[in-house]
Order: structure tokens, then sequence, then C-alpha cells
């Protein structure tokens, strides 16, 4: 069985939908910017799931050389899915390697580039979710924002920017390739070090806010749905997979960003 990629293997709800597909004998791979983490990661479902079929390897999405050297660690292999589970919300503008803003380049640039070079590799119905988030519905986008100046940078606006990007390039996917199923996932909000804003209030949200927070194994259930899908153009959140609404499948970013990745 060709296996699926997990990207952020080593967090929070990367860690548990590794540990899923493993126990339902899904061969999977853990695509992890940090080895000693993935590895503590591996460690821990081989302990719970002693017959795993797990490959630990390195990526990094703050560079198009990372992506590219992952893909020529995989060259030739076939591939069933890849769930892109790995993102980041940066506090601080800052630069990724390639001279983009991070969390664009983290979020958005680098799994869209990490798919496409994949797509020949991919078997014909395999499943390729990408994680969004609910700030995408409160987002707007022009194309001249996916690379925002330190004085548009906002933390939660760009990575509401970068989830929005994703998805109208996952729409694109889509179309240019029924072959394969193609969805994202939205967990919610989960009790993640992600959401940790590292702000004076952190201490008052841990009280207040955390308690009514999606854990990581509630949060992933939507993606795990998702990469069982019979079909495409599906937003998982919650039990519900809606069709993605008209609003976005119509939008013009849907193949300008399609021709930007
Ligand atoms: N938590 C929420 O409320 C929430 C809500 C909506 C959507 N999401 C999305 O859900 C996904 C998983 O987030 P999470 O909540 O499970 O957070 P998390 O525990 O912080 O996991 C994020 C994962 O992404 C990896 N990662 C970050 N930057 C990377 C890079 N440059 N290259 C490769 N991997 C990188 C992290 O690696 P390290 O382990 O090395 O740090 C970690 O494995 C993300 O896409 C996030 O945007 C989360």
């Amino acid at each position: 069985m060709a296996p699926i990629i997990v990207t952020g293997a080593s967090g929070s709800m990367g860690k548990v939908a590794a540990r899923q597909l493993a126990q339902e004998g899904v061969p999977v791979i853990l695509a992890c910017r940090n080895l000693e983490r993935g590895r503590k990661v591996m460690d821990e479902i081989l302990a719970c799931v002693p017959d795993a079929q797990l490959e630990l390897l390195l990526l990094d999405l703050e560079s198009e050389a990372g992506v590219r050297s992952f893909v020529q660690a995989l060259q030739g292999r076939p591939l069933a899915g890849i769930f892109n589970n790995a993102g980041t919300m940066c506090r601080r503008f800052s630069l990724a390697a390639d001279g983009r803003e991070k969390t664009m380049t983290v979020n958005f640039f680098m799994p869209a580039l990490l798919t496409r070079l994949l797509l020949p590799q991919f078997e014909p119905g395999a499943r390729i979710v990408n994680m969004v988030s609910l700030s995408l519905k409160y987002s707007t986008l022009r194309l001249e924002e996916l690379s925002p100046s330190e004085k548009d940078f906002g933390q939660i606006r760009t990575y509401g920017k970068s989830k929005l990007a994703l998805l109208y390039w996952t729409i694109a996917l889509a179309e240019h390739y029924p072959q394969f199923r193609v969805n994202v996932s939205d967990p919610g909000i989960v009790d993640s070090k992600m959401i940790r804003m590292d702000r004076w209030f952190d201490p008052l949200t841990d009280i207040f806010f955390r308690p009514f927070t999606n854990s990581p194994q509630k949060g992933v259930r939507p993606a795990l749905a998702a990469l069982r899908a019979e079909d495409s153009l599906r937003y998982y959140v919650g039990k519900r997979s809606p069709k993605i609404a008209a609003k976005y499948l119509r939008s013009p970013l849907v193949e300008q960003l399609w021709d930007l990745v």
C-alpha cells in the first residue's frame, strides 16, 4: 500500500492524525522540520501500534530548497495522499529564506509547491487534504497581499489571508485534477501551542478560553474524514462536510493563485 504524507507530524494534530492512520494500517510518512521531535512522535506511535509502517523525513516549509529536497527524497515513489497539516502563525513580521513573509510561506506557498511537485506521484483517487482555519471566513485577499510588507502584517490578519489563499489554491487543484480527492479541513479552535499568543494575557486565556477549545483529537477528526473522502471540493468542519461556498469557487483568485505557484 502506498503511504500518506502527514506534514507537521510532530505537532498536536499532526501526531494524532499520523497515529490514527497507522492504527488503520496505512503507511505514513512523518514530514517534520525537526527530526528529533519527529523521532519522538514516531517512537510514541510505535509504542501503541508496534506494526505501524512509519517513515520520518525532514521537511522545512520555510524554503523552496527544503521542499525540493523532501520531494527529491521521495522521487518516483507512489503516494496515496498528503495531509498538509503543518502551519504557523508568526507573531512578528519576518521573512523566510526566499524573501517572502514567513506565515504566508509556511501556510500557503510551500504546501502548494510541495503538493504540485508531488502530483505525478499521487495514485488515482489519492486524497489531498489541506488544513485551513475558521479565520479565513473573516478574511479578504488581494494578490498583492500574498507578500505583505511589515506595515501590512498582522499576526491574525496575515494568518487568515494565508489560509484563504490555501483554500483558493485547493479549489484550483481539485478542478485541474479531478482524478484526486481534494478537500480542506477546518479543526475549529484547538488547544495547541499555535494558539499561545506569547502575550501578557496568555494566563487569562488559559483559564477562561482554553477549556472551551477542541482537543487535538477532536480538531483533527474532520481532516481524518477528508482523508477518506470520495469526492472533492468539500469543507470538512465538525461532523459536516458541505461543498465549499460558491463565493470562493467563483472567485478569480482561484486561477490567479494556481498560475502563481
Ligand atoms: N490550533 C488551532 O486552533 C488551529 C485552528 C485552525 C487551523 N489550525 C491549523 O492546524 C494545523 C496544525 O496546527 P496545530 O494546532 O496542531 O499546531 P502545532 O501543534 O503548533 O503544529 C504545527 C506543526 O507545523 C509544523 N511546522 C511549523 N512550521 C513549520 C515549517 N516551517 N516547516 C515544517 N513544519 C512546520 C510544526 O513543527 P514543530 O513541531 O517543529 O514546531 C508542527 O509540527 C496548522 O496548519 C494550523 O494552522 C490550527
